[in-house]
């Protein structure tokens, strides 16, 4: 396994599920658990079909569940008519929950607005009328590179309305990187905001994209729309560029949701690989939002009197599934936060949880380690200090959560009475796979334990058999479910080898190593494949090495994780230049420009924590790059392996000492 994330504190108490949250729950016990688990393996069409007629608002019923004649490239409900957007808000329109808020969104600096249900639906409307006017339709591809706000959601949710494939890209990504996307999908349209705040700080969004369209191949976009969020001087580009809201100007509040096949594409989500380009993950339709709508249900047992803040980026797929879909089609109340949780201070994320009441908070590891750390060095902003009763349930998403910090989220932010969810999904998964259920599973601090009803995980060998429990192997799905990836966008072979490899028998590999207890809980041990995880984001060591090697003074550059306390894993690079190795702080300075330009061509998360200079690398004599022992290398940890084989032993001792 390429990552380990090592905890000091071994935590074996088993934590039962609190009566209160079984009672009343939408899966309520472990008998109904497992009588649904039962169901789901005796007939899983029966099962699915059921639960897609219960669940989404159809304009033609399906007749087909599965279709598993071109498998891997599964459909799912293939021949039924839908639309995402109103299965999210025309279904409420006629219901108590019209007049409900949808959304409640407050600012960097603390401004709160918030939407009903109804008003979503009209300004969705209006911008899907705007889109349309300007001749959008169903099919075409839309980059929207947005902040976190009731924008992006209308954005999102305007394209799933008229059928348009969204492909969101975070605002922390570099021009570059948005780039490759609008050129990698072929957008027509780009959707975007003059700037976003966090944390006090303006950074331009519209400025980048004007430069990744400079950068050619993007000649199919036509517009430019622009969320004015900051104010002040833009660089426009008079026939292109448009307001956002002089897009929706005037439009009419009502617009018919296309009727669209399940299969249709509702997203591309660019995702990190073991080799090349980040690849576009589709995702379709009618399985999409179904296993969001029943995972929103299920994990978070989710009531109509919630207040559910995900605190997850719409540039993720966190943001989609918990943020743009699940919590609109189950008809929740949902914070949406601009900021970041360090500002104005650390306390930010309590005050906020205590002030609007929220019930239900899901947030990533990386963002527990750092406040657990922030509270104890400034009692002030420890959570004890606020006031969290209102919390039901809390979660986890993103990475392994460690037991340390599983038990502080635990007992100062759930005050001992909220179950912590640790949810095992990917951006491919389309929601959670593997997770504890309020009102069924006793919690074992460190484990997403068991997997959610239709859902066959496995731990397996290189031939896809199934190791005995207590052994570690790649963690598989032996049967396709309906929220998966449909193909990688443009790229249905690299679909077929990265995630369907002949040897495992037509599993689905998820990529990641893990085993099972004895009791059958899935134990999450990390990446198999050259993908980080820094701060519960995927980064793809080859995409960092690209970027260096792009540098003028670069001549060959190795990348690997090293476990980290607070995001972890941290990028350490080893590089060697086409100059004389720097000494000094000329080696400084070369390490800050090599860093500052990586965040340039990727974004400010790929930044390596660590450069090393060195000769060499450490090869073998076939030419190989041995990562094993630039991880060993990377933790400051002694060479305990044979060299003998090495091309250049030597090279690991300057290495080792190199700044
Ligand atoms: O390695 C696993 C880790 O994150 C990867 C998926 O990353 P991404 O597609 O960006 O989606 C993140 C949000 C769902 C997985 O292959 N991962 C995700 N959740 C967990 C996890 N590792 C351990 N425990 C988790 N709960």
């Amino acid at each position: 396994m390429s990552t380990e994330i090592e905890s000091v504190l071994i935590e074996n108490r088993v934590f039962p599920p609190f009566p209160n949250l079984v009672e009343g729950a939408a899966i309520s016990g472990m008998d109904n658990y497992q009588a649904m688990c039962d169901e789901a393996r005796r007939n899983p069409d029966a099962f699915w079909e059921r639960l897609a007629r219960e669940n989404l608002v159809w304009d033609k019923a399906f007749t087909q569940v599965l279709d598993t004649s071109e498998a891997p490239f599964y459909r799912w409900f293939g021949d039924g008519e839908m639309n995402v957007s109103a299965n999210c808000l025309d279904k409420h329109l006629n219901t108590p929950v019209a007049d409900k808020t949808a959304i409640i969104f407050e600012s960097d600096d603390g401004k709160v607005t918030s939407v009903t249900y109804k008003e979503l639906h009209a300004r969705v409307c209006q911008f899907a009328n705007g889109l349309k006017a300007l001749g959008y339709s169903a099919g075409e591809r839309a980059i929207i590179y947005l902040p976190m706000s009731i924008e992006a959601v209308v954005a999102m949710q305007a394209c799933a309305r008229l059928g348009i494939i969204h492909s969101v890209v975070f605002g922390g990504f570099s021009s570059k990187s948005l780039h490759e996307r609008t050129v990698d999908v072929g957008a027509s349209l780009v959707i975007t905001a003059d700037a976003q705040m966090r944390g006090g700080k303006s950074i331009p969004l519209k400025a980048a994209v004007d430069d990744a369209l400079a950068m050619g191949g993007c000649g199919a976009v036509r517009n430019v729309i622009v969320y004015q969020r900051v104010g002040g001087q833009l660089d426009w580009n008079n026939g292109r560029d448009l307001w956002m809201h002089d897009v929706s100007a005037g439009q009419p509040d009502t617009c018919p949701a296309a009727s669209l096949n399940a299969e249709h594409p509702l997203f591309i989500l660019y995702t990190s690989g073991s080799t090349g380009k980040p690849k576009g993950v589709q995702h379709a339709c009618g399985g999409f939002l179904l296993w969001s709508l029943l995972t929103t249900k299920w994990t978070f047992d989710a009531k109509d009197d919630d207040v559910f803040w995900c605190t997850a980026d719409v540039g993720w797929v966190t943001g989609h599934t918990y943020v743009a879909y699940g919590p609109l089609a189950a008809g929740l109340t949902q914070i949406v936060f601009e900021g970041v949780p360090t500002y104005p201070d650390v306390g930010r994320f309590w005050e906020m949880i205590q002030r609007h009441k929220v019930s239900i908070f899901y947030t990533a590891p990386t963002a527990i380690r750092s406040l657990t750390k922030a509270a104890e060095s400034t009692p002030k902003y420890h959570p004890r200090e606020y006031d969290l009763s209102s919390l039901r349930i809390i979660g986890s998403v993103g990475e392994p959560i460690n037991p340390e910090a599983w038990m502080w989220y635990y007992k100062n932010v759930g005050g001992e009475r909220c179950p912590v969810l640790d949810t095992w999904w990917q951006t491919e998964t389309g929601a959670h796979m593997i997770t504890p259920l309020p009102g069924v599973t006793p919690l074992k601090p460190g484990s997403c334990t068991l997997p959610l009803p239709g859902i066959e995980a496995a731990i397996v060998d290189e031939a896809g058999e199934d190791v005995e429990r207590g052994k570690g192997g790649f963690l598989v799905m032996k049967r396709p479910w309906p929220g998966m990836i449909r193909t990688i966008w443009g790229d249905p072979e690299r679909f077929k080898q990265s995630y369907f490899p002949p040897e495992l028998k037509g599993y689905y590999l998820a990529g990641d190593g893990a085993q099972r207890d004895s009791d059958g809980y899935f134990w999450i041990m990390g990446r198999i494949d050259d993908v980080l995880n820094v701060s519960g984001h995927r980064l793809g060591t080859m995409e960092v090495e690209s970027a260096l090697v792009a540098h003028e003074l670069v001549a060959e550059a190795a990348v690997v994780g090293r476990p980290d306390d607070t995001t972890g894993e941290a990028v350490v690079a080893f590089v060697v230049l086409n100059r004389t190795l720097p000494e000094g702080d000329e080696a400084d300075q070369i390490a800050a420009q090599l860093r500052s330009w990586v965040a340039k061509e990727i974004g400010p998360i790929a930044k390596p924590r660590d450069i090393r200079f060195g000769e060499n690398l450490p090869k073998t004599r076939s030419g190989k790059i041995m990562r094993r022992l630039l991880r060993v290398v990377a933790k400051g940890e002694r060479i305990t392996q044979d060299v003998s084989t090495l091309e250049n032993p030597a090279i690991l001792d300057q290495l080792s000492q190199a700044r």
